[in-house]
């Protein structure tokens, strides 16, 4: 890392495993305000995390990602390829409850859609909603995101759930992209805004 460059940024982001928080991530995503929101809502046990990360580092489709705020870890954001259908389903949360609805939810959303259409210049983004989240649904039909699907999710514990599954184009990003970025710049300075990087 290049403290310089950091610098030049409010926000940053780097893959999880360039980071001392692999650890950490356990706890975050076990807060009960992030787990609720999530299709499996179970606390993550030591060995189910240690698992999924030995899984993540030998992964060419799922990558996860950690944003800093003036360089305090701010939020997660994941990543998963479906290479058949040439889409990028990420997810994302803010790990600290008072970092929330201070308009970061549009900052990473925003940074996300970049990587997203950087990557996969013909592809498209998926995300999965539970119904309940109407705060995430809000934003994610902000961002410009179109509801295509009502499905049923199964929890591990088999409890079942009403979930909503949005797409989003690249022509439709660039068609909206002018007026987040407009909305973000009412918070924050977009030339401080750094890049997940690719
Ligand atoms: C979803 C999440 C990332 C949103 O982040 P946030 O920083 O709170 O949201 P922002 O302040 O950027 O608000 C963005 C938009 O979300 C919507 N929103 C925010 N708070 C809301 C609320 N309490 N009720 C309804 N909509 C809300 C609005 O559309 C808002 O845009 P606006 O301010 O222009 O009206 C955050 O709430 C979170 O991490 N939640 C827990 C985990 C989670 O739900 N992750 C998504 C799983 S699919």
């Amino acid at each position: 890392m290049n403290p310089i460059c950091e610098e030049q940024y409010d926000i940053t982001f780097r893959n999880i495993f360039d980071t001392p928080y692999v650890q950490t991530l356990r706890e975050w995503r076990n807060q009960d305000f992030v787990r609720k929101n999530m299709t499996n809502h179970a606390v993550i046990t030591p060995e189910e995390h240690e698992e999924y990360m030995r899984g993540l580092e030998h992964s060419s489709t799922n990558k996860v990602f950690l944003a800093f705020y003036r360089g305090e870890p701010l939020a997660v954001i994941t990543m998963k390829y479906n290479p058949e259908e040439n889409y990028m389903e990420p997810g994302m949360y803010i790990i600290n409850e008072k970092f929330l609805g201070k308009g970061f939810g549009i900052v990473m959303s925003y940074v996300r859609l970049e990587y997203i259409f950087t990557c996969l210049p013909e592809g498209r983004m998926r995300t999965l909603i539970l119904e309940k989240n109407q705060t995430n649904r809000n934003l994610q039909e902000k961002m410009g995101c179109v509801l295509t699907e009502r499905i049923m999710v199964q929890a591990q514990n088999g409890e079942e759930e009403p979930a909503c599954v949005y797409y989003l184009t690249r022509q439709a990003w660039e068609n909206n992209k002018a007026a987040i970025e407009e909305r973000i710049a009412q918070n924050y300075d977009l030339a401080r805004i750094g890049r997940i990087p690719v």
